[in-house]
């Protein structure tokens, strides 16, 4: 099966099985096969409208510290810890999170990216948890066989100005993450015994 259809089969599933109290599920979109994937939080108002995800203001920005780092939205994946909007915006809760996780771990398995930029708290707590975003923001982290960039998620930069000065910094670096993610290791890491996630 190819990885299109493997998605195609796993949206189906998702749209059969997760409860989504909105209009629509957001399940993700992109290259199938894309080194790269960007990880949200959740739909907001424009994506529940659309179906799409990043579609409104954070999207539009989104675009562009894409476009500066010399990416396309076709180039990458992008999904959200939620394939819903929560409703009012609210954060996502726990059992939300845990409901929509196995969607989210088969869509990186079957995309299989090298490096994972995480948008937000929700998404990088999936990888990096127990640190703050504000110590470790634009720091490539390998976790398995991936390197997880935890960034701000745009909707923070486009409330203050201080985020947006850091998250444009992050994305001017990410083509030299990108380029040299194969180098990415921890501290006594063997690249020989990295664990298959
Ligand atoms: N914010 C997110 O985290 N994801 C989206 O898809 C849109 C806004």
């Amino acid at each position: 099966m190819t990885k299109t259809q493997e998605l195609a089969n796993l949206e189906a599933s998702a749209r059969k099985n997760l409860v989504y109290p909105g209009t629509n599920l957001v399940f993700g979109e992109g290259s199938p096969s894309a080194r790269v994937m960007l990880i949200g939080e959740a739909p907001g108002f424009h994506e529940d409208r659309e179906g799409r995800p990043f579609v409104g203001a954070s999207g539009k920005f989104l675009d562009k510290l894409l476009a500066s780092a010399g990416l396309k939205r076709p180039d990458v994946y992008i999904a959200n810890v939620l394939k819903n909007r929560p409703p009012d915006n609210r954060d996502p809760l726990p059992e939300e999170i845990e409901q929509a996780a196995p969607y989210l771990d088969e869509q990186i398995r079957i995309v299989d990216p090298e490096v994972i930029v995480t948008l937000g708290r929700f998404s990088m707590g999936k990888f990096i948890p127990n640190v703050k975003i504000t110590q470790v923001h634009g720091v490539p982290k390998r976790v398995g066989r991936r390197v997880i960039v935890p960034m701000f998620h745009p909707a923070a930069a486009l409330r203050a100005g201080s985020v947006m000065k850091l998250l444009q910094d992050d994305f001017a670096r990410l083509p030299e993450i990108i380029s040299g993610a194969d180098q990415i290791y921890g501290e006594g890491e063997d690249p020989n015994q990295l664990s298959l996630i």
